[in-house]
């Protein structure tokens, strides 16, 4: 076994795409725009269902990944390492479903659901920045940004230092 599963690559991928522009769209459009803008119910709608839709394929991915065969570990030349790397693709799983739960716990808190999918009328709060859930939300986005970018640079030194042809693990093939 050379490589994940197909469906996990999908997978992989899709998810990849989704959750950097959930996090680009989330900090530079949907945080930027005043709760008294008419504008923000929509922004709010569109993240708040590509937050499911990340939280359903994570679901679907990590069933995946525990019934499929997957590649031996990757070797980067030290124990340490290669333990630190197990810890780093467990920690993206959990950082994903903390956003997913503390984006609901925010959103249930401040009665999203009905003022955005079922157009109640109740106003927005002024801001949502007092709400605790909304915090963390904030502060685990920049910890996930950091581990995303800590899991390329890993990647591209597997691929490029030690020369393993690591990415065509996550790729399609025989
Ligand atoms: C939102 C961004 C990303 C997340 C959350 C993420 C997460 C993960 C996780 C959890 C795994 C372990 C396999 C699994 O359980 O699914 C994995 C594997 C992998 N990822 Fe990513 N990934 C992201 C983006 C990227 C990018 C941009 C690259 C390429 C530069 C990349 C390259 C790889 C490679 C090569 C593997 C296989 C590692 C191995 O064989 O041990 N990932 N990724
Ligand atoms: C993996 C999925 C998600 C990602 C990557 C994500 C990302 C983000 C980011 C980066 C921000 C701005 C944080 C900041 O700049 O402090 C944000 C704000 C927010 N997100 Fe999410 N989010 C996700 C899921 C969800 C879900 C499922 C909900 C609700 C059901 C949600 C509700 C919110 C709300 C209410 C805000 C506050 C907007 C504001 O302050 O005006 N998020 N999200």
């Amino acid at each position: 076994m050379k490589r994940y599963h197909p469906a996990l690559v999908s997978l992989h991928w899709l998810l990849t795409f989704m959750i950097v522009v959930a996090l680009f769209m989330g900090s530079n459009i949907l945080s930027q725009i005043p709760n008294d803008n008419p504008e923000k119910l929509l922004a709010l709608k569109a993240h708040m269902i590509t937050g499911f839709i990340i939280l359903t394929l994570m679901i679907a991915r990590l069933i995946v990944r525990n019934v499929t065969e997957k590649p031996p570990l990757a070797d980067a030349g030290n124990a340490l390492l290669n333990k630190a790397g197990v810890m780093a693709h467990y920690l993206l799983y959990l950082l994903i479903f903390a956003m997913v739960g503390s984006g609901i716990a925010t959103a249930l808190i401040s009665g999203l659901p009905d003022i955005v999918f079922n157009s109640s009328g109740v106003a927005l709060p002024e801001d949502f920045n007092d709400i605790l859930p909304r915090i963390f939300h904030g502060v685990i986005a920049k910890i996930l940004f950091a581990m995303i970018a800590l899991h390329i640079l890993a990647s591209l030194y597997h691929q490029f230092v030690r020369k393993d042809h690591l990415l065509s693990r996550m790729w399609f093939g025989k």
